[in-house]
């Protein structure tokens, strides 16, 4: 915080007013379901985006960023433009919320973050909610939280061109200490879930593997779900989403759908049966149960959702050589990004040494490993 201020002060010349913070989410299990009306189960953690700013009398947006080393800056007024930068998301939320009322005030904002950008730990979705917090703030429009994830994933969705569903901005914003949210994405209503780890962390692997073409990879994914559910309408299914249904029903379907959609449908159904006993397993301390349930959903992703990558693959199969895992699965979109793994307290110094080893030998990349903490959702205070 106190360098973050130095810069401010550096860069604008005034005190700042306003502090700010942004987590990044995990999925614990979920994937590829959210926009299938289905189940999600994320948390917000310890890797956050960190911000300082000040409101301007003006329509200004003057921002800087510690990880870029770049200033930028913008009128709200203009009409904005997507540039291909990491200004398009703050962009993003202020066309939406002009939608959503009159905003003039602008802001000069210093930022700087530990949430590695492109990892799969949504740094974008952190950076959308910060932001439609701040900006819808400082212009008097009343967002409930809901609204502010809601608002951002528009964004996302209009401004940046990613089909995303709600979980990263809905998780972000929402998110409670030491607990999960175990999401339902077709009504937004949600639970908050504790997380007993009983001796038990979350350890993120980083594979690092620059994630090349994942918005098409994700879009695309997305469009064989939405085919598949207007050919099962057009058979007579009465569903509206691939979340209406079950497993029983998958020998039938398997008939009726060209083989590369069936896949994508039964990971979706399977994953969010998974996700409903995961659920059930925390909340009775069962982490064996729920670490099966995370290599089950990582195998689904690879075989049947195929959004996994080498890369991922090695890293869930060196962590779960290591004895005192209880599951481990690439978490978020996947085509790289990041693992989570359950990994005993006493046996972590090991893990990340022999996983880091490993994986090293056998991809020639270095991967980063944090231990997760799950923490309270994004925020702007006053000073
Ligand atoms: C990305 C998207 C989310 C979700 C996950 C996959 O993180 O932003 O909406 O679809 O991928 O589960």
């Amino acid at each position: 915080m106190r360098e973050l201020e130095g810069k401010f002060k550096e860069v604008f010349s005034r005190e700042p007013e306003i502090e700010l913070r942004s987590p990044g989410r995990v999925n614990l299990i979920g994937e590829h379901t959210d926009y299938n009306d289905g189940f999600v189960f994320p948390a917000a953690i310890n890797l956050e985006i960190r911000g300082l700013a000040a409101v301007r009398d003006d329509s200004g947006v003057n921002v800087y960023s510690m990880d870029f080393n770049e200033f930028k800056s913008f009128d709200i007024n203009n009409d904005l433009k997507k540039e291909g930068s990491w200004t398009d998301y703050i962009k993003g939320v202020i066309v939406e919320l002009k939608k959503s009322g009159e905003i003039s005030k602008g802001a000069d904002i210093v930022y700087s973050s530990n949430l590695p950008v492109g990892s799969g730990l949504s740094s974008s979705a952190a950076f959308e909610v910060i932001n439609a917090m701040l900006f819808s703030k400082i212009n008097g429009i009343d967002l409930s939280l809901r609204e502010i994830a809601l608002l951002s994933q528009r964004a996302e969705n209009k401004f940046v061109g990613v089909n995303c569903g709600i979980m990263d901005q809905f998780s972000i914003a929402l998110g409670k200490k030491d607990s999960a949210l175990f999401l339902d994405t077709k009504t937004l209503s949600y639970e908050i879930v504790p997380l007993n780890m009983k001796g038990y962390k979350i350890i993120i692997s980083n594979t690092n593997k620059p994630r090349e073409l994942s918005s098409s990879a994700y879009n695309e994914r997305r469009e064989e779900c939405e085919t598949a559910v207007s050919i099962l309408k057009k058979n007579n299914y009465d569903i509206s989403s691939l979340r209406d249904l079950n497993s029983s029903q998958l020998k039938e379907i398997a008939s009726i759908l060209p083989e590369i959609n069936f896949k994508r449908v039964k990971h979706v159904v399977e994953e969010n049966e998974r996700v409903l006993k995961s659920v059930e397993y925390l909340k009775s301390g069962d982490l064996e149960s729920f670490g099966k349930l995370l290599n089950e959903s990582h195998k689904s992703l690879k075989d049947y959702y195929e959004v996994s990558c080498g890369e991922l693959d090695i890293l869930v199969e060196e962590a779960m050589n290591i004895e005192g895992t209880l599951g481990s699965r690439m978490t978020g979109a996947g085509f790289g990004g990041c693992t989570i793994s359950i990994v005993r307290e006493d046996r972590i110094k090991d893990f990340i040494e022999k996983v880091g080893e490993n994986y090293f030998k056998r991809t020639d990349l270095k991967a980063d490993f944090y231990v997760s903490e799950a923490v309270n959702g994004a925020e702007i205070f006053f000073k």
